[in-house]
């Protein structure tokens, strides 16, 4: 991959740093996501990937260094001022309420908006990016399947039409397969929006199959950076990060 990336960046993250009380989480981070580019942050446990969003989203405080967006300073946003400059997040906490429809639920996405005209345009864009779901929007959340359930999440975060989307373990909790097509998902509104992503994934394979950039995170700073291509085909990184084997698979 790497062929249709940008050049141009959408996100830069600089020397940044953050934390809970008096522990530094995130220590000194630079990262960056270009135009139309998929980004993916792989890591163990704890090593401070949510924390970044955490951090960029707004709702912890940057202690040092800055974020910029298109450019443009953004350091100490709140999350409103994010989602007014198109940046949406799909959190790592599952976040739907499962007694609403579908519909319902992608309304959330825009529970701010006071122009049901835009509402009603952007539920209609959303169910095109996704037909599986547009037979079903009368249908409650909670009883639809684990898979269903995400590609929700991921369409209530476009409701607002981001220029950025960060999502945060979107292939977790998900049988094996599912993942994958939770991921190919994110893969084909890359390239069908050229929505620009920043994929936190647990599943270290699959996301930087699907990534033009990768960075391992580990104790709070970037410790490996390359096209996805080249992180999986790291020896060091294949051994520590991708299941352990040498091979190629
Ligand atoms: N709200 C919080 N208050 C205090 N400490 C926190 C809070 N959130 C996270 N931490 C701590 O910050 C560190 C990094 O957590 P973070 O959730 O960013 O890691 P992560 O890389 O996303 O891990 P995982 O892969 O398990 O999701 C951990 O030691 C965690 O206990
Ligand atoms: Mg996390």
């Amino acid at each position: 991959m790497g062929d249709n990336a940008g050049g141009t960046p959408v996100l830069e993250l600089e020397g940044l740093y953050a934390g809970y009380d008096d522990a530094d989480v995130v220590k000194g981070l630079d990262l960056r996501v270009d135009e139309h580019e998929v980004a993916c942050v792989i890591g163990p446990n704890g090593a401070g990937k949510s924390t970044v969003f955490n951090v960029i989203y707004g709702f912890i405080p940057v202690r040092a260094g800055r974020i910029r967006f298109r450019g443009e300073d953004i350091t100490a946003s709140s999350p409103r001022e994010m989602l007014n400059r198109g940046i949406t997040i799909v959190p790592q906490q599952r976040s739907l309420f499962p007694q609403m429809t579908v519909v319902e639920n992608l309304e959330m996405g825009m529970y701010l908006e006071r122009d049901r005209q835009l509402v009603r345009q952007r539920i209609d864009y959303v169910l095109e990016l996704f037909p599986d779901l547009a037979g079903r929007v009368k249908q409650e959340v909670g009883t639809m399947s684990g898979g269903e359930q995400r590609m929700i999440e991921i369409g209530r975060a476009l409701m607002w039409a981001p220029r950025l989307l960060l999502m945060d373990e979107p292939s977790a909790g998900l049988a094996p397969k599912i993942s994958a097509t939770v991921l190919d998902t994110v893969q084909r509104l890359n390239k069908q929006l050229g929505l620009a992503v920043l994929l936190i994934e647990q599943n270290a394979r699959q996301g930087l199959r699907i990534s033009h950039r990768g960075f391992v995170m580990e104790l709070g700073t970037v410790s490996h950076t390359g096209t996805g291509a080249e992180l999986l085909a790291d020896p060091e990184i294949r051994l520590a990060f991708l299941g352990g084997s040498r091979l190629r698979s």
